[in-house]
């Protein structure tokens, strides 16, 4: 199952098997992972929380009210 997080990464549960752009297996052993999908986390492919700093949005902002 994959979640998308509102203005976060990607949520993966279950068993994947995840690679590098080189083709390289990327080993990790938890149930859960979140992959970034804000391009500035320093632990790629994974999210490092880095998406709050940079305050990543997955939504165009609101239109600003016309008075
Ligand atoms: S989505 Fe969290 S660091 Fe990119």
């Amino acid at each position: 199952m994959i979640v998308a997080c509102p203005d976060g990464p990607l949520l993966v549960r279950g068993e994947v098997d995840i690679f590098s752009t080189t083709g390289e297996e990327i080993q990790q052993n938890r149930k859960t992972i979140a992959l970034c999908r804000c391009g500035v986390s320093t632990i790629k492919p994974f999210c490092d929380g880095s998406h709050k700093l940079v305050n990543f949005r997955t939504e165009p902002p609101e239109p600003e009210a016309t008075t």
